[in-house]
């Protein structure tokens, strides 16, 4: 089977990337990765070879000691220079000598006043989408897997740790260098590292958390739940088949919430909130590791099967683990975000189908919680149709028939058709993925939880502003919801100010609560939070929380005047992924 990828210059049909040894050294001065790649192919290939790059400085390709000849002969913004390889014979191992740019854009160069602990600097990578090749050369594309072996020089003060196995330290000079091992075949985007000052601490027999000293306490009691979270995993998708699930704590300015690399999620600092209510992002990255990481999207024009059915099933886990009322509170929060995203888009637009054609277009900047939401709730629809305990059966039937492989929406629906048939004779299947908007047939949420927030809201609009006794008992989740859905309402300044004081807004550990204070305050009119929001913005460099910041702030006067100017005050903070998105907003509203 050959897939079209459209973010590819590789032929597939050329041969395959099956392993990679790669030396890596690192060079804080220069912000630079200086890199030896060994590759190895499924077959001998003769002619020309294809791979994906970006930004790198290639010095020398060899094969058993000989010069190969190369150029660089095609560019496009989205995709980045396409490596040719010419006149190769029979060769099916090469060497690729090479520096990766100090603007690469998987790769942020941190200086230590962007750390917890201030004295050492940081580097870490963020591959998905596009950005591996950044790094090295490659078929970046998720529907190619290669395992790899590699080891990283570093200043001996530091620690270098990958998503892979770690297979020990060794001193050399004043330098570590430190060997890795993945036997598991991964795609590209989801290749990772990171060093910086770090500690280790277990929580678990599989579970343990890596973090720069002075945060590793408040991180283990935040996700000491992180062994059980993973046996519940195994009870809906089957056994765990990466051997440990390790967190690796970033810095603020890393861009997601959460990034589901093999073995060692990468996570926001955010998500310490200091009461276990933005763990949610760990359950879900630990999804990841069945339906994502095993079973993998093809391209990203499938991006709902990785993101779709994570979703759904960290949403299996979580009734699991804190059952079904906190479930459906969570159900409300991602649909309200799906909403906000499709009213962003228009929700006759394309991009809020399931699938669709992203010829000419930029993962990243297409990104959005529709594939979560709507993948998820269609996946939900599915479990109603087949029942629970048949849907059961067929998740794992699913995780173990494609498991190490990649595969599109299309080879997904035929599973479906062939192995789930009266049920998805039930389901509009080409509404749910071909349509644009959100089906009316869609499953209705029901929570207890979600039904306090609900009357708070409706006696805010009758004037009944809520009290503090009851949003003493409320969740943290649940306060975050009502902040949302105040954003549908007429606000006051003098209703901002009574509800930055009743949810305590300005010491508030949690970025996600203050995110959404900050989405109604702002067309509210409340001038005074303008301090508030700088410093969440230099503070915060969770690039979907900005955009959604930056998408508000640009529609309202008072703030559309000053977005651009605390945008590029910050851009020196921020990863190159996070100011290309959130810049695109400010372009797009012509700032
Ligand atoms: N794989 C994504 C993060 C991602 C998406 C990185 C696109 C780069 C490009 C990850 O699994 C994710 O979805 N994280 C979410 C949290 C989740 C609970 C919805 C996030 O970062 O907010
Ligand atoms: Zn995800």
């Amino acid at each position: 089977m050959s897939v079209e990828d459209p973010h590819s210059f590789s032929d597939f049909t050329q041969g395959l990337i099956q392993h990679i040894n790669f030396e890596i050294e690192v060079n804080f001065v220069s912000h630079t990765l200086g890199i030896l790649a060994n590759y190895h192919l499924d077959r001998p290939v003769t002619g020309s070879f294809f791979l994906d790059t970006r930004d790198l400085q290639i010095k020398r390709i060899s094969q058993d000691g000989k010069n190969v000849e190369w150029e660089l002969d095609m560019e496009d913004d989205i995709l980045g220079q396409r490596l040719h390889l010419h006149e190769l014979d029979q060769v099916s191992e090469f060497s690729i000598q090479l520096k990766t740019s100090p603007g690469a854009s998987a790769l942020q160069w941190l200086q230590p006043t962007q750390t917890a602990g201030g004295l050492h600097p940081f580097l870490y990578s963020q591959c998905q989408m596009l950005h591996a090749r950044s790094i090295f050369p490659c078929q970046d594309s998720p529907s190619v897997r290669f395992t790899y072996n590699a080891t990283i020089k570093a200043p001996e003060a530091l620690k270098a740790v990958m998503a892979a196995e770690s297979m020990g330290d060794m001193r050399e000079g004043g330098s570590t260098v430190s060997s890795f091992h993945m036997p598991q075949p991964i795609p590209s985007y989801l290749f990772a590292l990171a060093i910086g000052e770090l500690v280790f601490q277990e929580v678990g027999p599989r579970t343990g958390i890596y973090a720069e000293p002075s945060i590793i306490d408040a991180a283990v009691w935040e996700f000491e739940e992180n062994e059980e979270k993973l046996i519940q995993a195994e009870k809906l998708l089957g056994p765990y088949l990466w051997d440990r699930y390790d967190l690796l704590i970033m810095p603020p300015a890393f861009p997601p919430g959460g990034m589901e690399n093999p073995r060692l999620t990468f996570l926001h600092p955010s998500i310490i909130v200091g009461d276990r209510s933005a763990t949610y992002v760990v359950t879900h990255e630990l999804a990841h590791a069945w339906t994502g990481n095993l079973v993998t999207n093809a391209t990203w024009e499938d991006f709902w099967l990785n993101e779709g059915w994570t979703t759904y099933a960290e949403l299996r886990i979580t009734e699991l683990l804190e059952g079904k009322d906190v479930e459906q509170l969570i159900w409300h929060l991602k649909r309200t975000a799906m909403h906000d995203a499709m009213a962003n888009f228009g929700y006759e637009s394309r991009f809020t189908c399931l699938s669709y054609s992203q010829e000419g277009v930029d993962p990243d900047i297409v990104f959005s919680s529709i594939p979560y939401a709507k993948g998820a709730a269609f996946l939900v629809c599915l479990e109603e149709a087949a029942g629970r305990d048949v849907f059961d059966a067929f998740i794992k039937h699913y995780i173990e028939t494609y498991q190490f492989t990649s595969i599109t929406t299309d080879e997904f629906i035929a599973f479906l058709l062939e192995n789930l048939p009266e049920a998805a004779e039930r389901v509009d299947i080409e509404e749910w993925v071909h349509h644009p908007g959100f089906p009316e047939s869609a499953p209705q949420l029901s929570s207890k939880l979600y039904d306090e927030v609900e009357s708070a809201i409706s006696a805010f609009t009758k004037g009944i502003l809520p009290e503090k006794k009851t949003v003493k008992n409320w969740r943290a989740l649940q306060v975050i919801q009502f902040c949302l859905d105040l954003q549908n309402q007429e606000v006051t300044i003098a209703d901002c100010k009574y509800f930055e004081d009743l949810f305590g807004i300005d010491d508030s550990a949690s970025a996600g609560l203050r995110r959404a204070f900050y989405l109604f305050a702002i067309p509210a009119g409340y001038e005074d939070i303008r301090p508030g929001i700088e410093r969440y913005v230099e503070q915060v460099g969770r690039s979907f929380f900005l955009m959604s910041l930056y998408r508000c702030m640009v529609k309202v006067d008072w703030t559309r005047e000053f977005a651009r100017s605390l945008f590029e005050e910050n851009r020196h903070r921020h990863h190159p992924i996070t100011v290309k998105s959130n810049d695109a907003i400010l372009t797009e509203a012509g700032l």
